[in-house]
Parts: structure tokens; C-alpha cells; sequence
């Protein structure tokens, strides 16, 4: 980052007075009722992937992971009331603290000034959880009085969490049906926010794309080398106990790792096992080319690596690990991103280059986080709220903590590439 503007952002920053914010309790919203059966809670879920097996064989992990993550009556994320926070599942930076908003919003701005400010530009997010982020880094933008010619555009397949974000960040929020977007309204100091399904609904206008935890949860394909032969991972009904799924590997190529195989076979001669996800590439190609077409920048953060781990398909229930094939759609399933593979897909598209990946430490600190902490110490109310404030830190920072386990990638149009030096 531009360390000299990032300062002048800064200063900005911590001149205005707008308070500590305390994280929002969210409202229990309607539960969609799903019949205990045999101990399972989505049992409706099981015998749909077991019935689809028994149909056409066994699955890729991919279509396992997008049924038990999006399925419309049954997923994941469209049914489960409140999977984030302490009470939830999981836990992500933005529900952590403030800053880590503030400061993806110190980054959007200090780059949207590299482009000269353009208006009109939009604010794009990918899987908004809770819009806690979105929020945060509206509240940074209304402060330093940027927000002429924004609009927000949000991502959410989930109609469920689109309202809970909407009651976050709009006054009150429109249903609609016949237009691109499904919901819409304006946050209380007028800015228009919009939902969609998809990405290419959104309006091709200069983008700031962020995506935080997205791309862990697009569903991967698993493949895996046995002796010289590649194989997929898939899954099958586990003949010893009907109730339950196991791996298995394909007898044969199939469709997928024919695909790999003959799109990245650098990737296929270094590895024996790698986990890719098609979807991220497809999302990286609509990005590259929105980019191209009408200028923008993207950042994805995640859980991640650079292609030194091979499996991290894992599940999530109440912060602990969890058997992936067992009750599927009663945790939350996920795989690290492979940030080599997702620099591949960016590579490949020749229309956006990237930045990074960096820690989350060092993008933070570069940011001004170790400050702005310490304005919000100085203005905490009690003992609790400083110690709230600290602890929240450290987690978001420490190397042993999301420090260094989260990875910040920044994307650029590949104009841009001779303009940029190694220190931004
Ligand atoms: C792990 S949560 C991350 C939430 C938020 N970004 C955060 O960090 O707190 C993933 C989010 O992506 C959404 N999501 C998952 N798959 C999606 C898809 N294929 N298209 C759009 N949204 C999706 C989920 O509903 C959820 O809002």
C-alpha cells in the first residue's frame, strides 16, 4: 500500500469522532422447520444426495459441498439462523472487531484514489454474512465524506442473510422479483443497496470487489494421484452403514479431471493432490473481464495457502471440527483457498494481475490498525470494552492467531500492472 496516503487516510480517519460500535445481537429470525429423523437433523438433505447417488454413482465433492452449502429449502447458509459469532458455528474478522472493516475501507479508498476517485463506482461484496464488514466500511466512506456517486451492491445467495444484512445496513429493505436485483434499499444516509443472485446482474460499472470468506466456501473438486494415475475424489453411499457417505476414487477419468489436467497440467506435474474449485475460476473470469471492460479493484481474503497443503476439506459446528459427511447440512463445510491456483485463474484470464497474497498482520499494520486501536482504547467506557478491544486485536493479528492463517489478495486490471511498484 501506498504508505504516504494510507497516512493522510489515517489521520483523516482518526479525526472523526464516531464511536466505538458495539456488535449487533442478531434478532432470531424464521427457522425453517426440518423433521428429526434417525438422529439426523436435514434429513431431507441426506436422502436427496443418497438418492442422487443411487441414481448416477457417486458424486464430486464439489456437487456434495454446493447441495449441502446452497441448496435452496435445505443449505447450509439458506436455513440456519445464525451460524456466525460466539453462538454460531464460526467466527469471521469483521464479527471480531471494527477495525478489521475500517480498515478494508482504508485500503478501498487509498486505492480508488490511485484511479483518480471515479464516479460513478460501486462497492461490490461477495457473501456478506452478516454485512457487518459492509457496514463498517459504509460508516469510514460516510465519515470522510466519500460517498458522492457510490452504490452497494451485494452478492448473497442466501434470502435468509440478505435480510439479516439489510436490517444491518438499510433503513428498511424492497422484495423484488422482476428486476435484476431481489432486494433493495438505502442505508441511512441515502446510499442504494441492491442484492443479486449472481455477479454478472450486477450493474458493469468501476467495481471495488471484496470478497471475505467467500471463495473457502465455493465447492472444490478433490483429485488425487495414485502410482503416475490421476484420480477423482468422490462421494458414495458407505456400503457398510447406509446411513453414512465416504470417498471414494473414480475407476475412471472423469469430465473434471480431464478439464485439469488439460488446463493446468504445471499444476498436475508438481502435486499429487490438489483441491480446485471451478466456480472460483468462472468468478475470477467475470471479475477479470468486468475490470477490463469498465476499470475496477478487487481484494479477496481468506484462509489459505500457496499450494503446500493438499487436504483441507473439512466442517464446522460450534467452532469445532466436524465430520464433513456426517449430517450434512447441519455444519459448515469449507476448504482452505489455494491462493496459487486462484493467482493461476487471475494469470490465465491476462486481464487482471494481482498483488500479494499478504498476511492479515501485515495488512492490517500497514493499514494503521495498531492506531486506530489505540484512539478506540482511549475512548472506551469501560474496562470490559478495552479489554474487548485488545483481545479482538490479538486474534485478528497474531501470527499464531488469523494473523497469518488469513491471506489478502489484491486484484488490478492488467493496464494498471507498469504503474504499480513492488511497494504498493
Ligand atoms: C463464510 S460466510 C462469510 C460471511 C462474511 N463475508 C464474513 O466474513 O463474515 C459465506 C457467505 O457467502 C454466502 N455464499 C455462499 N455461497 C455463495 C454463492 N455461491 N453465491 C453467493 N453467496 C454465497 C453465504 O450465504 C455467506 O453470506
Amino acid at each position: 500500500m501506498n504508505t504516504r496516503i494510507a497516512n493522510v487516510l489515517f489521520q483523516q480517519l482518526r479525526s472523526y469522532s464516531y464511536k466505538t460500535v458495539k456488535r449487533v445481537t442478531l434478532p432470531p429470525a424464521s427457522k425453517l422447520e426440518i423433521p428429526e429423523s434417525n438422529g439426523t437433523k436435514n434429513f431431507s438433505l441426506q436422502n436427496e444426495l443418497k438418492a442422487r447417488i443411487v441414481a448416477s454413482g457417486p458424486i464430486p465433492v464439489a456437487s456434495y459441498m454446493r447441495h449441502v452449502l446452497t441448496n435452496p429449502s435445505a443449505g447450509y447458509y439458506m436455513t440456519n439462523d445464525d451460524v456466525f459469532g460466539s453462538k454460531g458455528d464460526f467466527i469471521t474478522s469483521p464479527e471480531i472487531g471494527q477495525i478489521f472493516g475500517e480498515m478494508v475501507a482504508v485500503w478501498c479508498l487509498n486505492e480508488l484514489y490511485k484511479f483518480g476517485g471515479p464516479v460513478p463506482f460501486q462497492l461490490v461484496e461477495l457473501g456478506p454474512g452478516r454485512g457487518t464488514m459492509m457496514s463498517d466500511i459504509l460508516r469510514v466512506f460516510g465519515s470522510l465524506k466519500a460517498t458522492a456517486g457510490l452504490t452497494v451492491h451485494l452478492v448473497e445467495i442466501s434470502d435468509h442473510l440478505s435480510k439479516v444484512q439489510a436490517d444491518l445496513l438499510c433503513r428498511s429493505s424492497t422484495e423484488h422479483n422482476d428486476k435484476p436485483f431481489y432486494r433493495s434499499g438505502f442505508t441511512g444516509n441515502g446510499i442504494k443497496v441492491h442484492w443479486y443472485r449472481h455477479l454478472e446482474d450486477v450493474p458493469q460499472v468501476f467495481s471495488i470487489v471484496l470478497a471475505h470468506e467467500f471463495f473457502d466456501a465455493l465447492p472444490i473438486h478433490k483429485f488425487q494421484k495414485e502410482g503416475d494415475c490421476w484420480k477423482e475424489v468422490l462421494i458414495d453411499i458407505d456400503p457398510h452403514d447406509k446411513k453414512k457417505f465416504r470417498f471414494v476414487v473414480s475407476k475412471s477419468e472423469t469430465p473434471m479431471l480431464r478439464l485439469f489436467l488439460n488446463n493446468y497440467p504445471e499444476i498436475a506435474t508438481d502435486r499429487n493432490h490438489v483441491e480446485i474449485s471451478f466456480e472460483s475460476e468462472a468468478l475470477i473470469r467475470q471479475i477479470a473481464e468486468r475490470f477490463h471492460a469498465n476499470g475496477g479493484l478487487g481484494l479477496i481474503v481468506d484462509y489459505g495457502h500457496l499450494g503446500e497443503k493438499n487436504d483441507t476439506f473439512r466442517a464446522f459446528k460450534n467452532h469445532k471440527l466436524h465430520d464433513p459427511l456426517v449430517d450434512p447440512g447441519c455444519a459448515d463445510l469449507t476448504a482452505d483457498v489455494d491462493f496459487s491456483i486462484l493467482n493461476h485463474f487471475c494469470e490465465r484470464t491476462s486481464q487482471v494481475f494481482t498483488i500479494g497474497p499478504t498476511t492479515q498482520r501485515s495488512f492490517l499494520e500497514m493499514a494503521g490498525a495498531k492506531d486506530r486501536l489505540e484512539v478506540l482504547l482511549t475512548r472506551a467506557k469501560s474496562e470490559e470494552e478495552k479489554h474487548r478491544l485488545t483481545e479482538g486485536f490479538r486474534m485478528l493479528t497474531e501470527e499464531n492467531q488469523m494473523g497469518s492463517r488469513f491471506k489478502f489478495l489484491g486484484l488490478y486490471p492488467s493496464e494498471l500492472r507498469q504503474f504499480f511498484t513492488k511497494q504498493d
